[in-house]
């Protein structure tokens, strides 16, 4: 099975760690064992876990927990996974079969653009627009979805604009899915990092044809302990479980154990808050960067997740932008290109607030310069 290589991934795993600052990231700068021990992770119940095999699509405990945060599911509809990746990975192994259509969100994380292709099936898109607040193209999504859609995917909130999908733009996906007898695989790892609004509200209970996917990555800050879930359909969730045999077997037991303390309630409320805290902040001092430049940049604000996507105005491509960005500042931002939309950049707004004004403070040296070149 032959795959074309993930951009973005590859990009960063390139260069994150060599870096001095790696603006490319989408999550808050991540929790530590420290901090989980405050929210009351038991250090030395950990010290004494047989570090064996964990329950290989996810203890009882972990999916006891996350049934309750979705009303009407219970463990029979949830996989755990190694990370929300594993999660979107499962379900196309799972639903699609060469010459089926994918219908793909675009810009988007562009994991299943990638995995879709390799199993065999094509992919069509529907744009989100950015003169239009980033509000789907309705006409090209009635004109991609048909009969032969196995899925849409969504990332909602949406990586990389931070846009939300409005109630009525929910409805209209569900309604395409359910006329098409397709599926919904929504990825919903950034619920929880909202701006202004209330909490993103979950497509889970709209159609017994949506599967949501999520995870501690973003919005909880933990990604290290690579926890992810599927929610849906029992017979199919229990399809990934058989895909999921054969592929990692199952979670990493410590990372189940402390998953469990991540998403109660009153802890997770905790970690949403300390997440809205950090990019509330900087998300003002990013504000006032774009501002300083005096038009270079186009930009809607985020309404979630702790990245801001950016529109410039000169004809440099984004990918020479950020290898001269990189190579003269030695900060790491993502090219828009990655998300097939040349002229934006993707830029974190995790970081802790010192060390974000400085890798701004970096990039606008660079691009100072670009300007004056002319
Ligand atoms: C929308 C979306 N889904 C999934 C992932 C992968 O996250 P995880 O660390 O949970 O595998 C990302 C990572 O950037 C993402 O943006």
């Amino acid at each position: 099975m032959k795959i074309e290589p993930f951009e973005m991934e590859r990009m960063q795993s390139t260069w994150e760690n060599i870096v001095k600052y790696n603006m490319s990231e989408s999550v808050v700068h991540p929790v530590s064992l420290k901090e989980l021990r405050e929210f009351g992770l038991n250090l030395d119940e950990l010290d004494n876990i047989p570090l064996g095999y964990s329950q290989s699509n996810g203890t009882i405990e972990l999916r006891e927990a996350l049934s309750r945060l979705y009303p009407g599911s219970t463990i029979d509809h949830i996989e755990v996974t190694n990370g929300s990746s594993e999660a979107n990975y499962l379900l196309s192994l799972v639903l699609l079969k060469a010459g089926d259509e994918v219908l793909f969100q675009s810009p988007n994380y562009k994991q299943l653009y990638g995995v879709a292709g390799s199993l065999g099936a094509s992919v069509k898109i529907f744009n989100l627009l950015p003169n239009n607040n980033w509000e789907p193209d309705w006409e090209q999504f009635d004109q991609a979805l048909s009969e032969r859609t196995k899925y849409i995917y969504i990332s909602n909130p949406n990586n990389p604009t931070g846009s939300i999908l409005s109630e009525s733009a929910m409805k209209k996906i569900v309604a395409g899915i359910e006329k098409y007898d397709a599926y919904l695989i929504s990825d919903e790892v950034y619920q929880g990092a909202e701006l202004e609004k209330n909490i993103t509200p979950s497509f889970w209970g709209m159609s017994d044809r949506v599967f949501v996917v999520s995870g501690l990555s973003k919005a909880y800050g933990i990604p290290g302990i690579r926890i992810g879930w599927i929610i849906g359909r029992p017979e199919i969730v229990d399809e990934c479980w058989s895909q999921h045999d054969y592929i990692t077997i199952g979670p990493n037991i410590l990372s189940d154990k402390m998953a469990q303390i991540a998403v109660d309630p009153v802890n997770r409320a905790k970690l949403y808050a300390r997440t809205k805290q950090i990019i509330g902040e900087n998300r003002k001092i990013f504000r006032d960067w774009v501002d300083s430049f005096a038009g270079f940049f186009e930009y809607t604000e985020p309404q979630a997740g702790a990245i801001a996507f950016v529109k410039y105005n000169h004809n440099i491509s984004s990918v020479d932008l950020v290898e001269r960005i990189m190579k003269n500042t030695d900060v790491l931002i993502v090219p828009g290109s990655h998300f097939g939309m040349d002229r934006f950049l993707r830029i974190a707004l995790g970081s802790p607030a010192d060390e974000f004004k400085a890798a701004l403070t970096r990039i606008k040296d660079e691009i100072d310069k670009l300007i004056a070149e002319g």
